[in-house]
């Protein structure tokens, strides 16, 4: 069963009348087998499952493609048609239903909003936990679904839950990838064939960093980072700690290569987890 929901009043009589642990998988919709394979994860474990489904304006920046965003609802729910479980799609039609007039709130997590993608991105993730925290507080679901292609996105909601006493399972996915090995996103429909070629130079640079550390290490792969960087139209390509996300340190066992590329004007994310135990 499937039902959509667009009103934030609607949605929360409905969570008021229906008192069983459900899970959440907030989305922006347009999606894809990542976004399905969270939905078919949560159904594993939970009859009803919320999908949210709204573009939120606050995470993106004045030039960036707020307004292009796909918005694909009649798609959404046919690709979750087939999943197992009582599905409530809670799909704002007016980014009102989540910020009326005189909303005036912000979550931040700096010190984790700023590095990385949020060097290029200074308000993307303010706007990110803004809304997570929202749709936390009106869902009240026991656990929420993420895909780990967001790794700082989904760290940051980590940090939030941990500070701020919320009291929700979070669970992280696997990137799923194209055939070619690209990470699914909404963005790649933006990619001509031609710019789709050049887009896998970041799951490849990302593969050739990870076998480099795994086999001669934190240096050699810091090495041919630099290397890479004088190449590609790289926004950044880092290797951090993974669980901190901060500077890496050769004793760090666990370790996140993360890149951003910009492929004409589509800026793609993608990463690799890296357990240097595993050598
Ligand atoms: O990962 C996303 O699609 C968005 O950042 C999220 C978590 C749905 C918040 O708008």
């Amino acid at each position: 069963m499937i039902k959509v929901i667009a009103s934030t009043s609607e949605f929360l009589s409905w969570r008021q009348s229906h008192q069983a642990p459900v899970a959440l998988v907030p989305t922006m919709g347009n999606l894809h087998l990542g976004h399905v394979s969270l939905v078919a994860e949560a159904a594993k474990n939970y009859k009803t499952v919320i999908v949210t489904i709204f573009v939120n304006p606050k995470q993106f920046g004045p030039n960036e493609d707020f307004a292009r965003y796909p918005r694909t609802l009649a798609d959404d729910l046919k690709a979750l048609e087939s999943i197992a479980a009582d599905i409530i799609i809670f799909a704002p039609k007016d980014p009102k239903e989540i910020y009326p007039d005189g909303f005036a709130s912000e979550i931040t997590v700096p010190s984790l909003a700023q590095i990385l993608c949020g060097k290029t991105r200074p308000t993307h993730f303010n706007g990110v936990t803004t809304v997570v925290y929202q749709l936390f507080s009106l869902a009240q679901a026991q656990s929420a679904y993420f895909g780990l292609k967001d790794y700082q996105q989904f760290q940051i909601i980590k940090r939030m839950c941990v500070d701020l006493r919320l009291n929700i399972k979070l669970v992280g996915m696997p990137i799923v990838r194209d055939h070619d090995g690209l990470a699914l996103s909404s963005r790649n429909r933006y990619l001509s064939p031609e710019q789709r070629q050049q887009a896998l130079e970041l799951p490849q640079s990302l593969d050739q960093a990870q076998s480099i550390l795994l086999d001669q290490g934190v240096l050699p792969c810091q090495e041919y980072i630099s290397k890479q960087l004088q190449t590609g139209t790289w926004d950044y390509l880092e290797l951090r700690n993974a669980e901190t996300l901060q500077e890496i340190h050769q004793s760090d066992s666990v370790c996140l290569v993360a890149g951003a590329m910009f492929v004409g004007t589509t800026r793609l994310i993608d990463n690799r987890l890296v357990e240097l135990n595993a050598r």
